[in-house]
Formats: C-alpha cells, structure tokens, sequence
C-alpha cells in the first residue's frame, strides 16, 4: 500500500474501553513497515497491559514522566523522533486536556511538546461526545491543525447505541497510513464539484437527482491529504464538510455554474464530479403551483456545461471529467472525453456507483483505459488523484 516505510508512530493510548482495539492497531502499523513506541496513560493500564503492547512493538512501553532512564526527557526526545504521534483511543477527558494545552502526565507533555503532526482516534459514550463540551474541544483540536479520525457509530460496550465508538484498527491504519503520505499536491489548487443539483420546478418542488456527494467529497478528502488547497463547490448533499477544504454551497446549476467561473482562474486542477442536472425548468414559480384537473406541462431547458465551459477556456486548469452510464461505459465515457476534449476522464456504471459506498471506476486517457479494483470511494480517490499526478508530471 502506501510509502510508509519507516515512519516513526508514538502510539498513545488512554483509558477507554476501545484500548483493546490499540493492540491490534499497534500490530497493523507495524506490518505496514512503521516503527511503534506506545505510550499509556495511568488509566489506560486499567484496561490493558503494558506487557500486551510490548510483546507487539518489541519496545518497552512508555507509562511515566518520572523515568529515570530517560533523564525526565521523554516527551521531548519521543516527540522529536516522531513522525506522527497517534492518540488511539482518545477519551473525552484526554481530548478536553489536549484542547486546553495541558500537560500534566507524560502523553500529554509529549504532545504538547510535539514537532509532528496529531491524529486522533475519539472513544466514548455517545451522550459524551454529543456533549457541547467535547465538540467545543474537538472543534478547537481541528482549528489546531490535529487530525481527527472517527468516531464512528454503532452499538457502544455500554450498551447504547450512537456516536462514539473508536474506528476498527484496520481502518485506523489505512487512515494513518494516508495522512502520513507525502504532500505531492503541496501548493496545487484543486477547484471540484460534487453532488447533484436541484433545479427549483415552484417554491416547494424540483427536480434532482440520487448523487450523493460521496465521489467529490472523497476526493476532496484524498486531495487534502496529499496538501492541496481544495475549494469544493457542492449541490445540496447530507456529508459534513472535508475538513480544510473551503465549501461553497449551492444549489441548482445556475448557481453551481456562477461559483465555478468565479474560482476557475486561481485553481490548477478541475475535477467536475457533481452530477449536474441537464435541465432546468424554464419559468420556475416562486409561488406553489395549484393543483388541479388539467394536465400539467413543464418546459424544460438546458442547463450550461460547467465542464465543457471550463475545459474550453483559453488557459483551461488541468480538466477530469466523470461519467455515470448505465451500459456501454467504454463508448460513451470516450465520447463524452472528446466532446469536452478532456485529457482524463472517470467512469462508472451508475447503477452501483450512485449513493453506495463502494466503486469501480475506469479511468480513460490518452494512452487508453485503466480499470481500478473496487474499493471504497476514499480509495478509488486516492488512486484517481494519483493517476492525476502521474499525467500531469507528463505534460510538464
Ligand atoms: O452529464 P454528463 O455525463 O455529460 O457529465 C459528464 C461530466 O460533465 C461530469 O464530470 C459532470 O460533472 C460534467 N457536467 C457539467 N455540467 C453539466 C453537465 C455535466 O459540468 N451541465
């Protein structure tokens, strides 16, 4: 997978319930070629042993601030020799001392002092982490620049259900692995679209479409990763926001539209992943329309192509284009390519790729088709991103 090799990972657990997922975490990084120091708060011990994560890491594990071998210099030398230190499981209370720059046991000192970058793998209650408190501190650990990964919901070892549990550790170490990825897209300004639209019919009514947002909020997120600036201009979806990433909100394509030519001349990279409805009515009613009787007609008229119109202008940003068909993937996505004189473009087959997770994308260029494996929307971003990477190292 990804270039990790070496990587120097302070591993910090706290005391949750989630601690036991660490060990395999611990083991999971390890396997991806990263060296792991783990570091235990006092609660921690409460619910595994130091031993466990030692027999795993090959290191003795880090518990106080007080060891005399490391000459009361822990958290400084640690957290210089780290390349990320990863805090997994967080409890609500270790993510409060982090927001408020507290240091008053070894792994808070060590991050306190740190020089590396911070993730963050929340574990609680879901009423602790709904509480305004933590989302208080949680929303200043990410205005801090820390990496937040989780929580996710689902079914809690106290027996409720919601927000709060720890990420399983494989995704954790798929996450982890991302973030420390090195930042080919530095400096790069990637403007996308994502989502449908909705093109208002009355006050009331419109039409839409099933687009998600999953595809462009993902690569959003792939291309955060890889430290590009991305400005996401998104039709109405249910995602929150890819953290660092400036979102324009809109609505139909007419908006959509407006926003795009307002942010295209300052962005390198255009990739149009929102479906974009083809149509709008003509004469939309700002008041509902009546029902009655008689047959309704409704004029429809084409809305602008943001892609073409992008792709066409006389120092076009570098252009991806997708294409969601439901047969004849090859034919098509090449002919929507030309049509739009695009030098990449992304296809899929509608049917599984709209609303799901998961996708399968093929990629068409120049030099022909590249298929990916399926995979989660995150992955196949990533791989598109690189694929973007690759061809644009060509034309420079
Ligand atoms: O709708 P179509 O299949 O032509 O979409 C292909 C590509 O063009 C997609 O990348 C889509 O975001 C973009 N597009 C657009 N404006 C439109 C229609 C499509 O930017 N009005």
């Amino acid at each position: 997978m990804e270039q990790t090799n070496s990587k120097r990972i302070v591993l910090g657990l706290t005391g949750g319930i989630a601690a036991y997922k660490a060990a395999e975490l611990a083991r999971l990084l390890i396997k991806q070629g990263m060296e792991v120091q783990v570091a235990m708060t006092e609660a921690a011990r409460h619910f595994i042993t130091p031993a466990t994560l030692q027999a795993l890491t090959g290191k003795a594990v880090l518990t106080s601030q007080w060891d005399e071998a490391q000459n009361g210099m822990a958290h400084i030398n640690l957290s210089r020799a780290a390349d990320a230190i990863v805090i997994a499981p967080a409890t609500a209370d270790f993510i409060a001392k982090l927001a408020h720059g507290q240091a008053n046991d070894l792994l808070s000192t060590m991050c306190l002092a740190r020089n590396c970058p911070l993730i963050i793998a929340p574990a609680m209650n879901r009423q602790m982490w709904e509480h305004p408190a933590t989302q208080r501190n949680i929303a200043q650990l990410k205005a801090d620049g820390v990496t937040i990964l989780g929580p996710d919901s689902g079914l809690q070892a106290c027996g409720e259900e919601g927000m709060g549990r720890m990420l399983e550790a494989e995704q954790l170490a798929h996450d982890i692995a991302a973030s420390l990825q090195p930042k080919f897209l530095a400096g790069t300004k990637i403007l996308l679209t994502a989502g449908p639209t909705y093109e208002a019919i009355d006050a009331v009514r419109g039409i839409t479409n099933r687009s998600s947002g999953k595809m462009g909020y993902a690569i959003a997120q792939a291309a955060l990763e890889l430290g590009a600036q991305v400005t996401l201009v998104s039709g109405p979806t249910a995602l929150s926001c890819p953290q660092g990433a400036q979102v324009v909100n809109v609505s139909s394509a007419a908006d959509m539209f407006e926003a795009v030519k307002q942010h295209v001349a300052a962005s390198d990279i255009f990739i149009g992943v929102a479906a974009v409805a083809d149509y709008r009515v003509a004469q939309s009613s700002a008041q509902k329309i009546k029902k009655s009787d008689a047959n309704l007609t409704l004029e429809l008229v084409p809305n602008p192509d943001i892609l073409a119109y992008v792709a066409a202008l006389p120092r076009p940003p570098f252009c991806v284009g997708f294409a969601a068909e439901s047969e004849n993937l090859k034919e098509y996505a090449e002919q929507k390519r030309r049509a739009k004189k695009l030098p990449l473009l992304a296809a899929n087959l509608a049917q599984q790729a709209i609303g799901a997770d998961d996708n399968e994308l093929v990629l068409f260029d120049d030099a022909g088709e590249h298929k990916l494996p399926s995979s989660n929307k995150l992955t196949q971003a990533r791989a598109l991103l690189q694929h973007i990477i690759k061809l644009r190292g060509k034309q420079s």
